[in-house]
C-alpha cells in the first residue's frame, strides 16, 4: 500500500513533468514560428516600403556617387520644382483659380499688350489648353471662385484704362457669361468670397483716383450693392477672410504708404479700424495661418521689405516674427496643408528666383531650392494635391509663358 502509493506518487510526478516537457516543445515550437513568421512579414515590408518611398519621391536625384575602394557614399539631393508644360501666352498681372474639377483657370494678364484670352491646366495630365477667351483683355483684376463653382473676374486695366467689367466663367460650358457692371472702375483691388457667398470688392484705383469703396457682389441677383467705404482709400493692399467670417484688409497706399489695418464685419455691413502693421507696406503678401492668425510679408515701402509680421484677431494686435532672408515684393505666399508658408521669387533691386518656407510653430524661415525661373508679378495656386503650381509673371526681359510644381517633402 505504501510501496504502491509511493509508486503511484512517483508515477504520477513523472507524468506530470512529462506533460510539462510536453507542452513546453509545443510552446517554443509555437514561439519559433511566431518569430519566423514575423520575420519574414518585416522583410516583406521593409522591401514593400523602399518600393512605396522611392515611386513617392521621384523628385529624388541622386547627385553624386562616390566609390572609395570599398566604402560608397550617396549623397541625396531633394530637387523641389519640377518644370510642367508650357503657357500658350506670356503673362504677368495674371489671375488664377483652382476650380472645383481640379483644373486652374489662368485669365488675362500683360504680355507685351494686355491679354483677353484665358487658359486651362489639367495637374492629372500636366498639360495647358485653350479654353474660351474673357470679352475684354484685362491685368491688375481678381478672380474669384463663387460657391456655385463659377469665377467671377472684376476690373483691371485694359490697356492704360480702368475698367468697371465683370464677367463670369463656367467651368462646365467652359464659356462666359454677362454682369452687370461694379459701381468703380478699379485697378490693383482686392475680392474676396465671404462666407454668406457674396463677393466683397475694396479699393483699388479708378482712373488717377484712389478708391476707399467697397461693393458686394451677390451670385443670386448677379448684381453689384455698394457697401459702407473704407477709412483709407487703399490700393495694392491685401484682404483675408478670417475664420470669424470678418475680412481683413492691410495696408496699400494712396498719395502715402499706409500701416493701417481694417476689419469689414459682413453681418453689420460696416468697417472698424483695427492694430495697425509694425512696418506700412504695399503690394505685400498676407496669409490665413491655420491658428486664425494672418502673416504678413515683404512689400514696399520706400524700399522692398523682408519684414514680417503676424496679425491675432483676437488681441486685434500685430507683432513682428523673423525677417525673411530676402526683401521682396510682388511675391507669392501659399498656405501649404502642412501649415508652413511658402513665398517665391518677387523683385527687390533684381527679379528672384529664390523660395522661404515659414514655419509658424517655431517662427522661422528657410531657404529652400531656388525656383528654375525669377519671376516676379506671377501667380502660386495650390492644387488638390498639396503641390503648388507657380506660373507666369515676368523676369528681367519679358512676360513668361512658363509654370513649376512645388512638392511639399
Ligand atoms: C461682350 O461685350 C459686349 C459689349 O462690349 C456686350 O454687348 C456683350 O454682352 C458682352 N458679352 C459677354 C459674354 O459679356
Ligand atoms: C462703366 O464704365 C463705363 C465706361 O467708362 C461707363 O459708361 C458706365 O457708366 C460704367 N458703369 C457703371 C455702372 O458705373
Ligand atoms: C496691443 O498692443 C499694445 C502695444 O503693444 C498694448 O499696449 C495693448 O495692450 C495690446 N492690446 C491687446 C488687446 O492685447
Ligand atoms: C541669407 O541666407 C544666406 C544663405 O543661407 C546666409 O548666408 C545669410 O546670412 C542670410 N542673410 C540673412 C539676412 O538672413
Ligand atoms: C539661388 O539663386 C541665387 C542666385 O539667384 C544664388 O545666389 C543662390 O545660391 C541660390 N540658392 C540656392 C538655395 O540654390
Ligand atoms: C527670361 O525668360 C526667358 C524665357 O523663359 C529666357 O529665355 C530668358 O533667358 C530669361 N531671362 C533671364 C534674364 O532670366
Amino acid at each position: 500500500m505504501y510501496i504502491s502509493q509511493s509508486l503511484d506518487t512517483l508515477i504520477s510526478k513523472d507524468n506530470q513533468k512529462r506533460k510539462w516537457w510536453q507542452s513546453y516543445r509545443l510552446v517554443i515550437i509555437g514561439i519559433s514560428f511566431i518569430l519566423l513568421a514575423l520575420a519574414i512579414i518585416t522583410t516583406l515590408a521593409l522591401l514593400l516600403k523602399c518600393v512605396v518611398l522611392v515611386s513617392i519621391k521621384p523628385q529624388t536625384t541622386i547627385i553624386s556617387t562616390i566609390v572609395t575602394s570599398s566604402i560608397t557614399t550617396t549623397t541625396v539631393k531633394q530637387q523641389n520644382w519640377i518644370n510642367t508644360d508650357r503657357m500658350s501666352n506670356g503673362r504677368n498681372f495674371h489671375t488664377a483659380t483652382l476650380l472645383n474639377n481640379g483644373k486652374v483657370l489662368v485669365t488675362g494678364g500683360l504680355s507685351s499688350n494686355p491679354l483677353n484670352s484665358a487658359e486651362l491646366y489639367d495637374p492629372s495630365r500636366d498639360i495647358w489648353t485653350i479654353t474660351s477667351s474673357m470679352n475684354f483683355s484685362r491685368y491688375h483684376h481678381t478672380a474669384t471662385l463663387l460657391e456655385n463653382g463659377k469665377v467671377l473676374i472684376t476690373g483691371g486695366n485694359d490697356d492704360h484704362n480702368s475698367i468697371n467689367t465683370t464677367e463670369l466663367y463656367d467651368p462646365l460650358t467652359e464659356s462666359w457669361l454677362t454682369v452687370s457692371n461694379m459701381n468703380n472702375e478699379r485697378i490693383d483691388h482686392t475680392a474676396s468670397l465671404l462666407d454668406n457667398g457674396k463677393v466683397l470688392v475694396t479699393g483699388g484705383k479708378s482712373g488717377n483716383d484712389y478708391l476707399n469703396t467697397a461693393e458686394l457682389y451677390d451670385p443670386l441677383t448677379n448684381n453689384w450693392i455698394k457697401t459702407s467705404s473704407m477709412n483709407n482709400a487703399r490700393v495694392e493692399h491685401t484682404a483675408t477672410l478670417l475664420k470669424n467670417g470678418k475680412i481683413l484688409v492691410t495696408g496699400g497706399h494712396n498719395i502715402q504708404v499706409l500701416n493701417s489695418a481694417e476689419l469689414y464685419d459682413p453681418f453689420k455691413g460696416s468697417w472698424t479700424i483695427t492694430g495697425k502693421m509694425i512696418n506700412a507696406r504695399y503690394s505685400h503678401t498676407a496669409s490665413l495661418l491655420i491658428d486664425g492668425k494672418v502673416l504678413v510679408t515683404g512689400g514696399l515701402n520706400q524700399n522692398a521689405l523682408n519684414s514680417a509680421e503676424l496679425y491675432d484677431p483676437f488681441t486685434e494686435n500685430w507683432t513682428s516674427t523673423t525677417n525673411m532672408n530676402s526683401t521682396r515684393w510682388y511675391s507669392t505666399a501659399s498656405l501649404l496643408n502642412n501649415g508652413k508658408v511658402l513665398i517665391t521669387g518677387g523683385s527687390n533691386n533684381e527679379i528672384l528666383n529664390t523660395v522661404e518656407l515659414y514655419d509658424p510653430s517655431k517662427q522661422t524661415w528657410t531657404i529652400i531650392n531656388n525656383m528654375t525661373n525669377t519671376r516676379y508679378s506671377h501667380t502660386a495656386t495650390i492644387l488638390n494635391n498639396g503641390n503648388v503650381l507657380v506660373m507666369g509673371g515676368r523676369n528681367s526681359s519679358m512676360a513668361l509663358d512658363t509654370a513649376e510644381l512645388y512638392s511639399p517633402l
